[in-house]
């Protein structure tokens, strides 16, 4: 057994600052409410039920990871965030539709204290979205400094010891890295001269890292990995983390596929289709906000089949996939997947999955564990890339000169190993030999 790492302990209150208060954020924060208050349970999270082996089988050591390393507990949380619009968490959560109101009426006062800060925003990024809440500022550099003073505010107001940024706003549109993404000095040049291909995402990312914060990015946009914000985050010792996190379709996509890989099934196509009603599938009905998370969704299957590897079972995989805007639906997405796949001989069959979730319940955990394992790696003294946290998210992010890991159950056992790791326990390698010499 080695020796670990020093873990501060979590000390004090924990700052979760939400950019975008919409479906997703209020569901987590009333949810959260709701738990601390014993009305219901925090199903799907990692942090509050998950558990983790230690040693040999034979040794029957399974701590709750909450047991196992320090997080913050969820009475030390305090919620706060932007929006262009002025609701506070309360209406906003009843306008998103997602939790009934008798739920929500038993945390209302709590949520009702909630109000957005001003955000920074613009239509260039996101189509179909505008609102009055929105700060103004001579350049991108004076409107990030705005966000650094709200954040230092939160922070002293509501005495923090420490706080996590988390972008759950609105998908903007499809940008790639450009020149003032390259290093620290063109960035911030970049704000100063509003720099087009630097998003509002950018600039909140900019902020939070600047302070030393941890982020991550629930949205599939471009986000902290470009070089000149990975830059700053070793410099500023930030944790960051994202994007887009898996949660419908994509989830399932990365429960099946590994399995069909694991026996050699050939796929010979693969189409998603979903009907989505809420703000989030009006956003994305924007083709260039689409173009965000067509790229993030497509990703997942090609690095888990490798078809370089295996030529003849996923070389030409037609891999197909829609969202469309269809109000009644509100949050209750549904999706289809067809399956074309093959077997011995190359014969044919067809796997068809009709999921009907709830977006925001399924992204709610996710919300939580990112933000409370984000809090932990700055404790930890981890910074740059947290690639233990792929297991969140669609397209994780990832070292450059390495492919990122889409299997989720390799990013499972990525997640619980960092977690030993850091407590100097042994790595489970699930060899198994010593139980039969
Ligand atoms: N629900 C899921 O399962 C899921 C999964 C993966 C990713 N996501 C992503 O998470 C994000 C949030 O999803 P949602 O369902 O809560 O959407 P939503 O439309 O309900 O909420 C987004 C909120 O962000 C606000 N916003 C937009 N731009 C902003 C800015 N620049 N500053 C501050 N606020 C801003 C909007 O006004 C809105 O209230 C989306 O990008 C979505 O694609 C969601």
């Amino acid at each position: 057994m080695t020796t670990g790492i020093s873990l501060a302990p979590a000390e004090g209150k924990l700052g979760i600052l939400l950019v975008g208060l919409g479906a997703v954020s209020t569901t987590t924060i009333a949810g959260v409410l709701a738990i601390r208050k014993g009305l219901a349970k925090p199903i799907g999270s990692l942090t509050e039920m998950g558990t983790v082996r230690l040693g040999k089988r034979t040794e029957n050591r399974t701590p709750t990871i909450r047991e196992f390393v320090p997080l913050a507990e969820l009475n030390d949380i305090v919620f706060g965030g932007w929006d262009i619009f002025e609701d506070n968490c309360y209406e906003a959560a009843k306008h998103a539709g997602v939790l009934d109101e008798k739920l929500l009426d038993q945390v209302k006062d709590e949520l009702a204290a909630i109000k957005p800060m001003a955000a920074v925003f613009d239509r260039h990024y996101v189509k179909r979205l505008d609102g009055p809440n929105v700060k103004k500022g001579k350049n991108k550099k004076d409107l990030a400094d705005q966000l650094i003073a709200d954040i230092r505010k939160f922070k002293a107001d509501n005495n923090c010891s420490r706080v996590v940024l988390i972008w759950a706003g609105s998908t903007e549109i499809f940008l790639t890295e450009s020149a003032c993404h390259k290093s620290i000095a063109a960035f911030e040049k970049g704000l100063v001269d509003n720099d087009p291909a630097i998003s509002p995402s950018q600039i909140y990312a900019y902020a939070a890292i600047s302070e030393g914060l941890p982020y991550g990015n629930a949205a599939p946009n471009l986000s902290a990995e470009v070089p000149a914000l990975r830059e700053l985050a070793a410099k500023t010792g930030s944790p960051i983390t994202g994007n887009d996190m898996k949660t419908g379709q994509t989830l399932i996509k990365t429960i099946i596929a590994p399995g069909l890989k694991a026996r050699l099934i050939g796929v010979a196509g693969w189409y998603s289709t979903n009907i989505l009603g809420n703000r989030d599938g009006e956003v994305l009905d924007d083709p260039e906000s689409f173009k965000s998370k067509e790229e993030s969704k497509k990703g997942a299957l090609d690095y888990i089949f490798q078809p370089h590897l295996y030529p003849d079972l996923y070389k030409d995989i037609s891999h197909v996939v829609r969202i469309n805007y269809y109000p009644p639906r509100g949050d209750n997405k549904e999706g289809w997947d067809n399956i074309d796949i093959f077997g011995w001989l190359g014969y044919p069959m067809q796997l068809k999955i009709n999921f009907l979730c709830r977006d925001s319940i399924l992204a709610a955990p996710i919300v939580l564990d990112v933000a409370l394992f984000l809090d932990l790696s700055k404790r930890a003294g981890f910074s740059g890339i947290q690639e233990w946290l792929s297991f969140y998210f669609k397209s994780p992010m990832h070292a450059p000169e390495v492919y990122p890991e889409h299997d989720l159950f390799i990013q499972l056992m990525k997640l619980k190993n960092t977690l030993r790791y850091m407590r100097g326990e042994e790595l489970i390698t699930h060899l198994g030999r010593e139980y039969y010499d």
